[in-house]
């Protein structure tokens, strides 16, 4: 069908892509609920999520990575201008940065502090070696939260280019990404 005519993702590209999209979400609420949680218990315990969740989503995004050496990906579409493919691709290129990035950051800062990171109960990261640093490990987590706005940025860009090709150009490249609907160029 249309994944035959090289314009769509397969499935299980985009099935790993929302995955990614909600996790991302997903993570950025649970780090803004910590930050304001009304308690130090209740802010450990959704952070003690972001972390599991956090680590999850970098296998996801792993995950990704190996199906497209499976499954390469469409060519984008072929009247796109000259910036529009820059910039789709260092978005794109960027977004694998950071999600494999940050939560690596963040295993490298607990392991500062001593300790692995659990993955819900279901298995756990062991503490990397390094000498125990818990103000190394503050300016790490900084860091961390600002390649979180740095890839909130990304995907505001992102979902802006996705919704103009979209409503404006309307040449269907969100559904490049959906099992549904016509993808044009
Ligand atoms: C914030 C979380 C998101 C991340 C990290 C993300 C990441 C990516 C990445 C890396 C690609 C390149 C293809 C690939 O490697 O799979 C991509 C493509 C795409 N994304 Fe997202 N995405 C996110 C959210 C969204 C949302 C909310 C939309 C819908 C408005 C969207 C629509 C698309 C579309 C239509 C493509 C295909 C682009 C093309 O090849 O023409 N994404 N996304
Ligand atoms: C791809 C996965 C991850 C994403 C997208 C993500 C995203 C974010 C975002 C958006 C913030 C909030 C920035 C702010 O509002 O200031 C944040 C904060 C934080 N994240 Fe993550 N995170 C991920 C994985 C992890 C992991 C695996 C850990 C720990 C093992 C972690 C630990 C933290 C901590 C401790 C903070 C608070 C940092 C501070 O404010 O100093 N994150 N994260």
């Amino acid at each position: 069908m249309n994944e035959a005519a090289g314009r769509r993702y397969s499935k299980v590209a985009m099935a790993l892509h929302w995955l990614l999209a909600i996790g991302v979400i997903a993570q950025w609420r649970l780090a803004v609920a910590g930050e304001n949680a009304p308690s130090d218990e209740a802010g450990s315990a959704i952070m003690a999520n972001h972390f599991s969740l956090g680590i999850v989503v970098m296998l996801v995004a792993l995950a990704r990575l190996a199906w497209r050496l499976v499954r390469p990906n469409p060519p984008l579409a072929a009247d796109l201008a000259a910036w529009e493919r820059w910039l789709a691709k260092v978005t794109h290129t960027l977004f694998y940065v950071l999600l494999i990035g940050m939560p690596l950051a963040g295993w490298y800062a607990m392991s500062k502090y001593g300790t692995g990171v659990d993955v819900f109960g279901l298995f756990a990261l062991p503490a990397l070696p390094v000498a125990t640093d818990p103000e190394g490990a503050g300016d790490v987590f900084g860091f961390h939260a600002a390649a979180g706005i740095a890839l909130l940025v990304l995907a505001a860009i992102h979902v802006l280019g996705a919704l103009k090709h979209t409503l404006i150009d309307r040449d269907g490249n969100l559904f490049r990404m959906l099992p549904f609907g016509t993808p044009k160029a």
